[in-house]
């Protein structure tokens, strides 16, 4: 399959485009910002360096042509409502999320989600060889696509081709339960260069290139934008390395010092009943994100009148995310029982003690929670990144909010001011709540100072940049061996 000659040059591929096609009760279509932190880093990324994105448009059943939509080209794959239901909710979000996330869930192993993975993933592979151009570099993103960087290298040798996944690597012992493990691991060396968040996942998947593809590899530690590892896939070397992902942070922290935005904080306050403490939660909704855990540690502290009702509020921001899916379904009715209970015992009336909310708020009234909130609680049991906690610092220049952190997330690698929990111990969630209350407001500060200039130096240009600029160097390394 040749390409156009008017082919774009970059090339992202995700199983979202960074809008859905939304449909409305009258009958018309109008587009909205997609779910989850993939689109909110990768949208920056590419509008800065001109690219093309290919992938679905977030509703079954639907041909649409290529179009710009706000500056950005857009190229829609089709999915059947089958396919959305084996590939989407099936293999990648009922099998392959839960996976990677330490088995919170058990996952579901089908032979016929496998088959529409591999399906669908050759589609992506196809439509991608027609929109990039010769000699063009192609970015792969996430888990729901792990197929296609082997596919799409088999239809189009002459592409640079990048992998980047957004969740965990999951442990070796883990990923051995996969059914389809040597598929997968053979279908990620099709890339050029594949990037994790954390060495961690790094270095596992260099163990499974060696035990399950029977590939030689390095052994020595990768480094986080560093020391990459190497693959030796016959005549090509694949390289594999740490990029933890970013946020726009200046222009976050821009934005959060807008008076319009201070002014709706301030309001944000008032509506709440002016309470002492505000507390914060924003997620999907999802059982990777520990909201359970926190409303838990919450309640706890209530009964044991370490909190106090009357001069706390918790607000949870929890957009809705994979319906159809049955752990999801399961969760959303846990939580929403746990809020009841939690308002039923300690509010008063016209003040919940917690407010929750489950649809997408906007960005601009985001940023303003952000900004009116004491402290921001971030307990996924498993989390890749967490841009969530990385949003809440860099919109904290006022200095006086504190975050609490879970461990087992990828940016608590990097904000080790936080105050860092365990989300399995209750106690220590609960400690962490309590240190961030409580603690005086020089060690706040401090703290948050510290976690502002880490933030607000790596950027997601940065992560982009390391990323491509590696992949660039594997297209010279690679020229190189051609001509030689
Ligand atoms: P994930 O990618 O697993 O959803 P991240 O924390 O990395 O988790 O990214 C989530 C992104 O979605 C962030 O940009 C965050 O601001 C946004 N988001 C999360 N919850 C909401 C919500 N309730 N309303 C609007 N945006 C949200
Ligand atoms: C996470 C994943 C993304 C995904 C997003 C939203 O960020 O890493 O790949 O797009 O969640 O989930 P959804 O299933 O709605 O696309």
């Amino acid at each position: 399959m040749n390409p156009d000659s008017s082919g774009s040059g970059f090339v992202v591929v995700a199983n979202r485009l960074p809008v859905d096609l939304e449909r409305l009760p009258d009958g018309t279509t109008r587009w909205k910002r997609s779910p989850g932190g993939l689109v909110t880093a990768l949208e920056p990324v590419l509008r800065n360096n001109k690219g093309a994105w290919v992938g679905w448009a977030g509703v079954p059943d639907v041909e649409i042509d290529p179009i710009v939509e706000d500056g950005l080209e857009l190229h829609p794959v089709p999915l059947s409502s089958d396919e959305v239901a084996d590939y989407y909710e099936g293999f990648s979000n009922a099998t392959l999320w839960p996976l990677y996330h330490d088995v919170i869930v058990r996952p579901v192993y089908d032979r016929t989600w496998w088959q529409a993975y591999v399906q669908v993933n050759r589609r992506f592979a196809e439509h991608t060889a027609k929109v990039a151009a010769e000699g063009a570099t192609v970015w792969v993103q996430d888990y729901q696509l792990q197929l296609v960087p082997k596919m799409l290298r088999m239809l189009r040798p002459d592409l640079t081709i990048g992998f980047f996944l957004h969740i965990p690597f999951p442990p070796v012992e883990l990923f051995m339960q996969m059914p389809w493990r040597t598929e997968i691991v053979e279908g990620l060396l099709g890339a050029d260069l594949i990037g994790f968040h954390l060495p961690g996942g790094a270095q596992n998947f260099l163990y499974l290139a060696r035990r399950l593809a029977g590939q030689p590899t390095s052994r020595g530690n990768v480094g986080v934008r560093s020391k990459l590892g190497v693959v030796q896939v016959g005549f090509r070397t694949v390289r594999v390395g740490a990029f933890p992902i970013s946020i726009a942070s200046t222009e976050m922290d821009e934005y959060s010092r807008r008076r319009t935005v201070r002014e709706r904080a301030a309001k944000i306050r008032a509506e709440l009943g002016n309470p002492k403490n505000i507390l914060l939660g924003v997620d999907r909704l999802d059982y990777t994100k520990g909201i359970d855990i926190r409303l838990a540690a919450l309640e706890e502290l209530l009964h044991e009148g370490r909190v106090n009702p009357e001069e706390t509020v918790m607000v949870q921001l929890a957009t809705p995310s994979r319906e159809r899916v049955e752990s999801y379904v399961q969760m959303r009715g846990d939580i929403e029982r746990q809020v009841g209970r939690i308002n039923g015992e300690f509010s008063r009336v016209g003040y919940p003690v917690v407010h929750y909310l489950h649809r997408p708020i906007p960005r601009d009234e985001l940023i303003s929670f952000f900004v009116a909130a004491d402290v921001m609680v971030v307990t996924p049991l498993r989390d890749g990144m967490n841009l969530v906690a990385k949003e809440y610092v860099a919109c904290q220049g006022g200095l006086n909010g504190a975050l609490v952190l879970s461990e087992f997330t990828g940016a608590a690698a990097e904000l080790r001011q936080s105050y860092l929990c365990n989300p399995h111990d209750l106690e220590s969630v609960k400690e962490a709540l309590l240190g961030a209350l409580d603690d005086d407001r020089d060690t706040r500060r401090r703290r948050m100072r510290s976690m502002r200039r880490q933030v607000l130096t790596h950027d997601v240009d940065r992560w982009a940049r390391a990323f491509l600029d590696a992949l660039a160097q594997d297209r010279v390394a690679g020229s190189a061996l051609l001509t030689d």
